[in-house]
This record gives C-alpha cells, structure tokens and sequence, in this order.
C-alpha cells in the first residue's frame, strides 16, 4: 500500500517528504483555507517540486460542463495533478469526459461501494471512499474499503481504490489488511506510526548498555 500526505500545508509536505515513504498528496478546499489565503494554483505546484507523484486538487464548479472546464484548468497546473471531482449525476459524467481526454481524476466523497462501482467505470483513475466520516455516523468506514477492492479486483476495474478520510493509526493498518492500494493520512499520523513506547525503551536500554561495555 502506498501512503499520500493529506494537507495543503508545503511545510507538512517537506516535513514528511525527508522519509521518503510519501508517494502522493491529496488536497481539498477544507485544508486550502487553513493555509491563510494561499493561491490554490501556486501552492499546489510547490507542493509538486518536492513530491514527485500524484496530486490531487479538487474542483468545486457543480455543473458537468464547468466541472470540465475547472478540471482541464487544474490539470494544467503540473502533469502530476489528479483532479478530484465529487460523485453525484453532474460530477459522474465530468468522470467520464475527463477520463476520456485522459485528465486523470481521483473521485471523492465516496461513501458506498455503487460509488466506487460507478466512477471506476466512468474511468477515474482513484476512488476514495472516505472511512472516518462514515464511522462517524456509525457505519463500518473499512468495510466500505475492503468491498471496493473486493469489487474491483473480482471484475478487472484498473481504478485504485484510496483510504481517505483516515483518523488514526489503527485505521492505516486496517486500510492495508483491507487491502487498499493507498491510504492518505494526515501529517499528525506519520510521527503516529512511527512511535512505540517499547522502540523508545529499547533504545535507551542499549545506550546505557553501550556506555557500560565502553562503546558510547
Ligand atoms: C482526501 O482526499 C479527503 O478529502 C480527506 O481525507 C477527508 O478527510 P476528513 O474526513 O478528515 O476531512
């Protein structure tokens, strides 16, 4: 599975890019307007000089035709951009114009596995059903994930299937058992998955033991 940072933040960005284990980053107009006023176009292409793989950048035009024209507009920002366009009638049929003039779109808002059915075969390249906010209305987010892939795998849909809306570390293995082929987390979740109070016990235990055998 394969881990993309989820912010608008270049600071977030060059942070966790030092790792080298982040091979994407998604954005959306909620983590844009935490950035203070930024251009959506300017900081998109910064975050694209430091991480070499796809970026997503959302529209938010509601009609098919404008969404069309938005997502031609994002696309030409940096040949890594991926334009995410929400799942509805008007959102379904930009997929499918875009897909077919080979913009690479990541669908979103994704809360059932018709969905995902319908954008993977509409073309998008990504599918992200978003697992932290069904849980929040006490549905089973992971499940939703597990039967994406599931569904796509049994039927030869190249569409990806991208964990989004990922709230805790447990969630990023569950994404992997669950057999995503992505998972976008927050910057907070890297130093997350990084911690063990057991790693840090270790490590102390062999300074000592490293300063009592004349090494350190
Ligand atoms: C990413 O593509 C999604 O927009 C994001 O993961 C949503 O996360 P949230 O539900 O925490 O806002």
């Amino acid at each position: 599975m394969q881990l993309f940072l989820d912010t608008a933040s270049i600071a977030d960005v060059r942070a966790a890019a030092r790792y080298g284990v982040i091979s994407g980053v998604t954005t959306n107009p909620s983590l844009l307007a935490k950035e203070g006023g930024v251009s959506y176009r300017e900081r998109v292409q910064e975050i694209a000089s430091v991480i070499d793989g796809p970026i997503s950048a959302e529209c938010v035009s509601r009609k098919a035709d404008d969404l069309v024209l938005e997502a031609r507009e994002l696309a030409s920002w940096h040949p890594n951009v991926v334009v995410k366009i929400p799942i509805d009638e008007e959102g379904l049929e930009a997929i499918h114009r875009c897909s077919s003039e080979g913009i690479r779109i990541n669908t979103t808002l994704i809360f059932s596995v018709n969905q995902a059915l319908l954008a993977a075969l509409a073309g998008a390249t990504f599918v992200s059903p978003f697992v932290g906010r069904l849980d929040d209305v006490g549905e089973d987010g992971m499940e939703m994930v597990r039967q994406c892939v599931a569904v796509f795998e049994s039927y030869g849909l190249s569409a990806r299937v991208l964990a989004a809306s990922l709230r805790h570390p447990l969630h990023v293995t569950a994404a992997a058992l669950a057999g995503a082929h992505i998972a976008t987390i927050p910057p907070t979740l890297l130093p997350q998955m990084m911690k063990h109070p057991l790693t840090d016990v270790g490590i102390q235990r062999f300074l000592d033991d490293a300063r009592k055998a004349g090494i350190l």
